[in-house]
């Protein structure tokens, strides 16, 4: 692992994939766990949720879940919006589904929560939220509390597995930090 640079901007390993990769086995045999019998929907979030989930999904086998996607977007550059777009809407009827949230990363918990109310809205029967990387530090969302957490980071700015700077940069097989805030 060594240093990228995007858009001017230095990046340093923070997160091995071998770290990742080891943690959403656990993380996969928990759902396993606690979803016996319950045939999870899970709804990955696009676009920075899709190698997680992916991994996420298939170290849950064996409960008979089920996957689908929804896109939204609130990110530019560096920073939240406060706005959040739905740019590709949810198709299945998730009226009496046990629903998994799939998320890359919840920073101030704006879009899980503008999620979670369109889902409870729409008759979910239950919804727990799984997330890669979470920042407590950042959150204004007083009720949202990721069911399933791969890592909890500081407040800093990082990119790969999924994450990206301006659409680029999630295909980085581990996980980067801005360099200014690495320490
Ligand atoms: P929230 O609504 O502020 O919780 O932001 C959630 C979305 O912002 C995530 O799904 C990411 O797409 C994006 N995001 C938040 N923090 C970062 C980061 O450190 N790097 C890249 N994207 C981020
Ligand atoms: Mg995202």
């Amino acid at each position: 692992m060594k240093e990228v640079t995007y858009e001017g901007h230095t990046f340093v390993p923070y997160i091995s994939r071998e770290s990742i990769d080891a943690r959403i086995q656990e993380l996969g045999k928990e759902i396993v766990r606690d979803y016996a019998e319950k045939a999870p929907l899970f709804i990955c979030v696009l676009n920075g949720a899709f190698p997680f989930a992916s991994d996420l999904f298939r170290a849950s086998e064996g409960i008979d879940a089920q996957i689908t996607f929804i896109r939204l977007k609130s990110y530019a550059g560096m920073g939240s919006t406060g706005t959040i777009k739905e740019v590709i809407g949810l198709q299945e009827d998730v009226s009496g589904r046990n629903i998994i949230v799939v998320e890359d990363i919840v920073d101030t918990g704006h879009t899980i929560a503008h999620l979670l109310r369109g889902l409870k809205e729409k008759g979910a029967a239950d919804i727990k939220v799984a997330t890669l990387l979470f920042k407590p530090e950042a959150l204004e969302e007083p009720d949202i509390n990721p069911d399933y957490v791969g890592f909890r980071i500081p407040k800093k700015f990082i990119i790969g597995f999924g994450l990206d700077l301006n659409e680029r940069a999630r295909d980085l097989n581990d996980i980067y930090v801005l360099k200014t805030q690495c320490d």
